[in-house]
């Protein structure tokens, strides 16, 4: 099939990417680089030995993406392109409303130009809210108390998927929701490298490993837990681009569906430093330090419904990931 990937030389993207030439698919990726860097199109051509077609382009530019479309005909549109950094989005509202909103709806609109009714949609478990079960069911309400503008406009276009597909009954849509992905492809050729001081625990993890930062700070060991520090649905990315090559067929039912792409086993912050620790065989500075506001004390996915309807389900454990990251460090910086 020809698949258009957006954003797809990010993080979880590129690992898309790869299974996608993998499994023998043409892919074309647009991405505007904001958060990636041109060179993981060489690594995902060393791994896959196949390289993507490539446009640099903001899917907010409608000119732009709309001559790509005159260009090539897609069977399907998986869409992850859009800014992610929770604390940014709260600092920069407008700007996370309208890059990742006024991308989707050009993407949506282009769609419909050009008659492409099938899409994959990077969502997330943050739609959830905080007023749910901890164990995240597809059938929980979504869209209350989430703490910030990112993690709304998951679920804005979660919505305006779903009035896609009652307006054209022809439409299909599937919402992914991903846990905390982690890891890398095992060649440690590709992976998660923010620029900057990350937010996300695992980068920094990695940039404590590799000396670039002093010391992890365990947001909150006070939490009605096990260990007292939070708990998450730690799912490695190549299950989790596993799961959308899983999706596709589910594709040719038209309508919107949504799918939890998780293990379904929680791991806490402690349990994952200790992991690490013992996995690298070095200690990893850490102290506890207060909460981070708007921190859920625990949440994980029930799979079930990816399981049953996809035939989908993880088999990569934390011990792969951390093993695979250790990799991608070595690859790309001193380890301490
Ligand atoms: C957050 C977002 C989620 C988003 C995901 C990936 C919310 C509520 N969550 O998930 O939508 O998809 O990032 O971008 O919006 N931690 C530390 N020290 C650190 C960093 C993190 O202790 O330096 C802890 C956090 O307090 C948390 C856990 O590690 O308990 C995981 O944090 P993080 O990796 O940021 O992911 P989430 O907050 O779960």
């Amino acid at each position: 099939m020809k698949i258009l990937v957006t954003g797809g030389t990010g993080y979880i993207g590129s690992h898309m990417v790869v299974e996608l030439l993998n499994e023998g698919h043409e892919v074309i990726i647009i991405d505007s680089l904001v958060n990636s860097k041109i060179e993981v199109l060489n690594k995902i051509q060393e791994i896959a030995k196949k390289t993507p077609i490539f446009y640099q382009e903001n899917l907010t530019d409608h000119t732009a993406l709309e001559e790509i479309f005159k260009n090539h005909s897609f069977d399907l549109v998986i869409h992850f392109a859009g800014l992610k950094s929770v604390s940014e989005s709260v600092e920069k509202p407008l700007l996370y409303y309208q890059n990742n909103l006024a991308s989707t709806i050009n993407l949506l609109d282009c769609m419909q130009n050009h008659k492409i009714k099938k899409i994959i949609f990077s969502s997330s478990a943050t739609v959830y809210g905080g007023s749910n079960e901890s164990e995240c069911i597809e059938t929980m309400p979504t869209g209350q108390n989430i703490t910030n503008p990112y993690g709304k406009t998951k679920c804005m276009i979660e919505e305006i998927l779903k009035d896609v597909c009652i307006s054209d009954p022809e439409f299909s849509a599937i919402a992914l929701r991903y846990f905390n992905p982690i890891g890398n492809h095992s060649s440690g050729l590709i992976g998660e490298n923010p620029n900057g001081i990350p937010n996300n625990l695992m980068p920094y993890i990695m940039k404590v490993a590799a000396g670039e930062l002093e010391t992890l700070s365990i947001y909150g060991n006070d939490y009605n837990t096990p260990d007292g520090t939070c708990r998450r649905d730690f799912i490695h990315v190549v299950d989790l681009a596993k799961g959308h090559l899983a999706a596709i067929p589910a594709l040719e039912a038209p309508g919107f569906k949504t799918y939890n792409l998780g293990t379904g086993t929680p791991t806490s912050v402690l349990e994952m430093v200790n992991t690490f620790e013992k996995i690298s065989g070095r200690p990893l500075p850490h102290q506890f330090a207060p909460r981070r506001p708007g921190d859920l004390a625990e949440i994980w996915a029930n799979p079930s419904k990816a399981e049953r309807e996809l035939g989908w389900q993880t088999k990569l454990t934390i011990e792969d990931a951390i093993r695979d990251t250790l990799t991608f460090l070595e690859n790309t910086r001193k380890i301490w």
